[in-house]
């Protein structure tokens, strides 16, 4: 690709990338030619004066790592896919960043100076973005001048957007600082839109979070308020096509109170959990200065649903305060590592922040600022592994898990054996996951299972989360598991009688037909499995099996199943039609999930 020289551009070669060609970030955007600033809202070109007269340099972006992106934190310039996850912006050879966003009009190559990056930025940058999505999400509206779409009309190939159309945003843009959201797995630049409703402004955002199912337990913490476990955990997040949970929040000086809205129902948010978390969350917001600061005066509406039963041992409060903290985080602007900040709410929710395998660290230090998630592996690293999950019961558990814990760690004398073979099973977890050894992970998830539901039955009074349809799926699953040799299913239960069963694909089959001949359905098989296709094996296999293990059946027994795999970490969905608040910010949806009324939003 041909470069033209810049005479100004520094010594540093531009970061050249193999990766294909970045969707064009705004509209001035004309080719590999090094003619314009790519800063938003920046109209500096290469032979022309700046408003004030002046000539401006044009510097390529540097190849230095460590300063390259320090230079991409500050110039905002990734953009979000279709489905709502973060599209890195890599610079390529043309792209420029001029003068006059350098303090004192000239880039300085000496780390302390205040020049070394840039820094300022025009105030009211005009956000120009060229995703039809941004379009759509109401992120930024299209101006097209009559000159324009008649340049466009000629020049532009059927069906492609014409290059030279502008996106403004609504509202005056927050400016140019970077938002960044530092997700597990990625780096997530967000801008979100004001919505005007009746002249009054309403920030908003909407996002979803996964369920994680542990494989190695929390259970138990040194610190109540600050949610610090007395062990480390591992946990695999779960796909959200199957389980999640989707929360929309709005801040608006119109808001006269706080309100939380759970799948249709009002709850309370005084709780300590959430306030707890919010507190966390505005502190940090505060620190960063993220956002501004009139928004921490106006009041919160948060508006979040489940596809699947809430507090029946699914690790609802996991993907439900995992959302909460996301979504705030998106909404205030904030940057790093917000993991800790879901811990407050649920202590198992920040597992939810990461996709595929994760662990959270117990830490050591005594503000538990250590105490994070991070992620092992992504979902990536062992597609074969799938998970079924058997729903025993959807009701909602009689001892919640934070009042379990608080009695074993006081009672159980098992307890304190627990605590200390947790890090040789972490070890052993962690390498059995990096091999993709099934066999070993199996005996751990078990083996750690059936530990926290014993020192559960050790506590005094005693807790007891699984059912006699939990023991007898316990009882099969080893049935099975020897009369094939080696762990081929295992099981682990959370703080619920629910069943979830980790496997490798290719039995996925075989152990459906199974469950389906000991718990068969009362009603039609079709709505028995939701999720993957589970498909089928052939009759006289299975029965072989199914005749060697002493099980009685039990209709009715299991609920119905969902088949899902390991998944991705938290998403922001930018459509308005995926909000869950109207533009006056009250939930759109009633208890069942039907329109409560006709909103004029979309
Ligand atoms: O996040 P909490 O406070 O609801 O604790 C949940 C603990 C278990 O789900 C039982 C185990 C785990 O590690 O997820």
């Amino acid at each position: 690709m041909e470069v033209k020289p810049d005479i100004k551009s520094e010594s540093e070669a531009p970061a050249v990338s193999s990766a294909p060609r970045s969707p064009r970030i705004h509209g001035r955007y004309k080719g590999p030619t090094g003619d314009f600033c790519c800063v938003p809202g920046c109209t500096n070109s290469r032979g022309k004066c700046n408003r004030m007269g002046k000539q401006v340099s044009f510097y390529t972006f540097p190849r230095d790592s460590k300063r390259l992106k320090m230079w991409l934190d500050r110039i905002r310039l990734d953009v979000l896919s279709e489905d709502g996850h973060l599209v890195p912006f890599t610079p390529k050879n043309h792209h420029r960043v001029c003068s006059e966003h350098f303090v004192g009009g000239k880039k300085v190559d000496h780390p302390n100076s205040e020049a070394y990056v840039p820094s300022e930025f025009p105030r009211n940058a005009v956000r120009k973005r060229t995703t039809k999505r941004s379009l759509e999400a109401g992120l930024a509206v299209q101006v097209v001048t009559k000159k324009q779409k008649k340049a466009t009309a000629e020049l532009a190939p059927k069906g492609r957007p014409p290059f030279s159309v502008k996106y403004r945003f609504p509202l005056p843009f927050l400016g140019p600082v970077p938002i960044v959201y530092s997700a597990p797995t990625d780096h997530t630049y967000i801008n979100l839109p004001s919505v005007m409703s009746q002249g009054v402004v309403m920030e908003t955002c909407t996002c979803t979070a996964p369920v994680n199912m542990a494989v190695i337990k929390y259970w138990g913490k040194r610190h109540k308020d600050l949610v610090l476990p007395l062990n480390s955990s591992i946990s695999a997040t779960l796909d959200q096509k199957q389980l999640r949970t989707k929360t929309t929040v709005a801040i608006s000086p119109s808001f006269e109170d706080d309100r939380l809205w759970l799948n249709g129902i009002e709850e309370r948010v005084d709780t300590v959990r959430i306030q707890n978390l919010l507190a966390e969350l505005r502190q940090r917001s505060i620190e960063q200065q993220s956002c501004p600061q009139e928004w921490f005066s106006w009041k919160l509406h948060v508006c979040s649903e489940n596809n699947f039963p809430t507090a029946a041992g699914l690790a609802s409060s996991a993907a439900g305060y995992a959302c909460l903290a996301f979504s705030l985080a998106v909404l205030y602007r904030l940057r790093g590592d917000i993991s800790d900040i879901a811990r407050r709410g649920s202590g198992s929710a920040c597992r939810s922040m990461y996709g595929g395998f994760v662990i959270w660290d117990k830490g050591t230090k005594a503000d538990g600022t250590d105490s994070i998630a991070r992620q092992l592996y992504p979902e990536t690293h062992w597609p074969e592994l799938h998970i079924l999950i058997l729903v025993v019961s959807d009701q909602k558990k009689h001892t919640c898990s934070t009042a379990g814990m608080e009695v074993t760690v006081e009672t159980s004398s098992l307890m304190k054996q627990r605590i200390r073979l947790v890090p040789d099973r972490i070890k052993e977890m962690t390498s059995a996951i990096e091999k993709r050894d099934f066999h070993k992970f199996a005996e751990l998830t078990m083996k750690d299972s059936n530990q926290l539901h014993a020192v559960c039955l050790d506590s005094y009074p005693p807790i007891s989360y699984m059912t006699d349809v939990s023991r007898q799926i316990v009882h099969m699953v080893h049935e099975y598991n020897k009369l094939k040799g080696q762990n081929k299913v295992a099981y682990t239960f959370d703080a619920g009688p629910n069943a979830c069963l980790y496997l490798i694909e290719e039995d996925v089959a075989e152990v459906v037909s199974l469950v389906t001949h000991f718990f068969p359905p009362i009603g039609p098989t079709e709505e028995f499995y939701t999720g993957l296709p589970t498909g089928s094996v052939a009759l006289d296999q299975f029965q072989v099996i199914a005749s060697q293990i002493n099980l009685p059946k039990q209709p009715g027994a299991i609920k119905y199943v969902i088949h899902t795999k390991p998944g991705p970490g938290p998403c922001v969905l930018t459509k308005k039609v995926d909000s869950l608040l109207d533009i006056s910010g009250h939930p759109k949806y009633d208890t069942r999930g039907e329109p409560k009324s006709v909103t004029t939003d979309q």
